[in-house]
């Protein structure tokens, strides 16, 4: 994988997130690389579904949703995303039921496309289109929900 994630640079509202992608993709390179063991990488994968996709989820995609309709009239970008979501949720609940790292692979690069996605599509969307007041609001509540965990 090249290194096409260290140039992005978000808002108040996508920065916090696109940390973490920054950490997802140091660890699916580990994964790749052999370098970062199938337990860490397990349990970066919970991380993800309890707490990184939850907060797109619930916090920023809700509310990029009106300024989206704005400029365009479907929401394939939002739902493209989800579906992405729903896809790794499922993969990971087949590896835990029948324990075949061939789903850690599929993870793996399913996560790839996905962050690659979200960096290049959507958050660059939500960083020119939302307007500054809700980036603060939005960043406040990605914040404040991680102080209180
Ligand atoms: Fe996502
Ligand atoms: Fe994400």
């Amino acid at each position: 994988m090249e290194n096409w994630i260290s140039d992005f640079k978000g808002s108040l509202a996508t920065q916090p997130l696109r940390d973490e992608h920054k950490k997802t993709y140091e660890i699916l390179n580990g994964f790749n690389n052999g370098k970062v063991k199938d337990e860490e990488f397990i349990f970066h994968i919970e991380f993800l579904l309890e707490h990184h996709f939850k907060i797109e989820e619930e916090i920023l995609f809700p509310e990029f949703e009106p300024y989206l309709k704005e400029y365009l009239p479907y929401m394939e970008p939002i739902k493209m995303v989800l579906a992405e979501h729903n896809g790794v949720r499922n993969l990971f609940r087949k590896f835990k039921e029948f324990k075949e790292r061939k789903y850690l692979i599929e993870i793996s690069n399913l996560l790839s496309q996905h962050i690659y996605k979200e960096e290049n599509g959507l958050f660059q969307q939500i960083d020119k289109f939302l307007p500054e007041d809700k980036k603060n609001q939005i960043f406040f509540r990605i914040t404040h929900g991680q102080r209180e965990k």
